[in-house]
């Protein structure tokens, strides 16, 4: 499998712990130069990965759900790396709320917290670093989705918050395939398995992967540049396994 050449710049949202993390500091061991989104500044393992690769791990405050943070985001990659070749659209949030089917009351502010986030997160991002990312020669948009966005595979009787925000995501991808790819972009939709991760509160040690283990089936995935079809817009896992929408 043919891979991208490093010495690249990478852009990584929500990249202070579990798979955000983990991916950036895969990019960082492959010689990318990371633009790691900052959410939670007080959490140590993004400043402690960043002591250790001073030259090009660089912290970058990001809210995707606020638009100025994302627009400062982007003009402090402008000035310091000029071009973004990779954008990897990681940032996600779940509710503990998410589990109540419809016999009992549904949390409103969480599932238009969650499409904030989840969905028009990624939207902000994309539309904030397109002109960053316009004289790359990759032009890579990926975008960490879930099993839990295929409507044709949907098999849980709750979640209606997290699945929806994820389905939402989905469709948000194909209209920009729809414009990009005829650009030259070009594009992952990825779930990436049952993460280790933190989207409860704390990690989940019932989960699968730890997240240094999904970052690197992941970033296989992402930076594969032969033997993928540009051509055509897919949903998939961990394993190379392809989901319907
Ligand atoms: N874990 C799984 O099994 C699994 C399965 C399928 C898909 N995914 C997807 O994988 C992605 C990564 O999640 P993860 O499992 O690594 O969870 P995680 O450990 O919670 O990591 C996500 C990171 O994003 C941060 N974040 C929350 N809101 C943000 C915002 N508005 N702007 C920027 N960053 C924000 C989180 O901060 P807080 O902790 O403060 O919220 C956290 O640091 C998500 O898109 C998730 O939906 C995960």
């Amino acid at each position: 499998m043919a891979r991208i050449a490093n010495g690249r710049v990478a852009v990584v949202t929500g990249a202070d712990r579990g798979l955000g993390q983990a991916l950036s500091a895969g990019l960082l061991e492959q010689g990318w130069r990371v633009f790691a989104g900052q959410y939670m500044p007080d959490w140590p393992e993004l400043s402690a990965l960043a002591a250790t690769y001073p030259q090009t791990l660089t912290c970058v405050p990001l809210d995707v759900a606020d638009m100025d943070t994302v627009q400062a985001a982007a003009q402090t990659v402008r000035a310091a790396a000029g071009q973004v070749d990779l954008l990897i659209n990681n940032a996600g949030v779940g509710s503990p709320t998410s589990p109540r089917d419809l016999r009992q009351a549904q949390d409103y502010a969480e599932m238009h917290r969650l499409y904030d986030v989840n969905a028009l997160g990624p939207i902000r991002m994309v539309e904030a670093f397109l002109p960053l990312m316009d004289s790359s020669p990759l032009k890579r948009l990926c975008f960490v989705s879930s099993e839990a966005g295929s409507v044709g595979r949907a098999r849980r009787t709750s979640w209606y918050g997290y699945c929806m925000s994820k389905a939402a995501l989905n469709m948000a991808v194909k209209i920009m395939f729809n414009h990009l790819h005829p650009e030259g972009y070009t594009f992952r939709v990825y779930h990436p398995g049952w993460v280790r991760s933190y989207m409860s509160g704390k990690k989940n040690l019932e989960a699968t992967l730890e997240p240094e283990d999904a970052a690197r089936y992941a970033l296989a995935y992402f930076l594969q540049d032969e033997g993928v079809d540009e051509d055509v817009l897919a949903l998939r896992d961990w394993e190379g396994k392809p989901w319907e929408w």
